[in-house]
């Protein structure tokens, strides 16, 4: 059984290069983005603040909220890529991130060597990561083009060969960042239903998209966030009715 717990979770970025003598008082509110907030003239983005989270094995959180609200911090707090400033953070289980998914592509080396790349990196074996390659295959399309430095590919196709890899390797975590729109019509779908299988195998997901459709699709709480402050936590139908009535999207 997996679980994620934060415990009073906050995280700040310090800002290197910014003239804190142009800000006149202490802490600033913004329409989006963090707060920012100035001590000892230097400044800081508050980015999360005071978050408190329990997640259990089957659930499938959404996160909502305005640009800035902190929605990619939280999951990269989430993925342990950042140690918040303030707070405690328990996970149990193994994660996997598809935030870049890029990320860790080598472009002079080609579709094949770069599914291997990419599965010893996440601590497979050789021959475990051979097993995947026919449905990354099967997937990505890219007939000939696997054997071919993945310069040559396409911005689509990049993403193709990528959404294939990071897509074949189940974790009990699943946190997916923003990745859901791209590609063309055929493509989208086949993501999608690939997605829907990784989700299926996964025992917590945490989702963040603007696109309320997608999210009543794979999610069952939501998590709004604003200006990095919870503002609702729960039941999914509820939590999208007061975000898009908030949002003006709902009389
Ligand atoms: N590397 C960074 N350095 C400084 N501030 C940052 C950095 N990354 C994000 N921030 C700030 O942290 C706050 C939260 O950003 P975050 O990327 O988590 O928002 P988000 O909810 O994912 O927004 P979006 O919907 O635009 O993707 C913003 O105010 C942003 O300016
Ligand atoms: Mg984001």
């Amino acid at each position: 059984m997996s679980h994620i717990i934060l415990d009073h979770v906050s995280l700040s970025y310090p800002v290197f290069g910014a003239n804190g003598r142009s800000f006149k008082s202490g802490i600033f509110h913004m329409a989006t983005g963090g707060r920012l907030a100035k001590s000892h003239g230097s400044i800081t983005v508050e980015a999360l603040k005071d978050i408190n989270l329990n997640l259990q094995s089957g659930d499938r959180l959404g996160l909502i909220g305005h640009n800035g609200a902190g929605k990619t911090t939280l999951l990269k707090v989430l993925a342990q890529i950042f140690e918040p400033t303030a707070g405690k953070i328990s996970v149990k289980g193994n994660s996997n991130c598809l935030f870049d998914i890029m990320m860790g592509m080598d472009i002079e080396s080609s579709g094949y060597e770069n599914i291997m790349l990419r599965g010893l990196l996440l601590g497979l074996r050789r021959s475990e990561v051979k097993k995947l390659i026919p449905s990354i295959e099967e997937f990505a399309e890219l007939g000939d083009f696997m054997k071919m430095p993945i310069k040559t590919y396409s911005a689509g196709m990049r993403v193709r060969l990528a959404f294939g890899i990071i897509t074949s390797l189940p974790a009990e975590i699943l946190l997916i960042d923003e990745v859901v729109n791209v590609g063309d019509a055929n493509f989208m779908e086949k993501a999608k239903k690939r997605m829907k299988g990784l989700i299926h195998q996964s025992d917590i997901l945490v989702l963040s998209t603007h696109d309320v459709n997608i999210m009543k699709e794979f999610c069952n709480k939501v998590l709004w966030l604003e200006h990095g402050k919870i503002t609702y936590f729960g039941e999914i139908a509820e939590g999208l009715r007061q975000y898009q009535k908030e949002s003006g999207l709902l009389a």
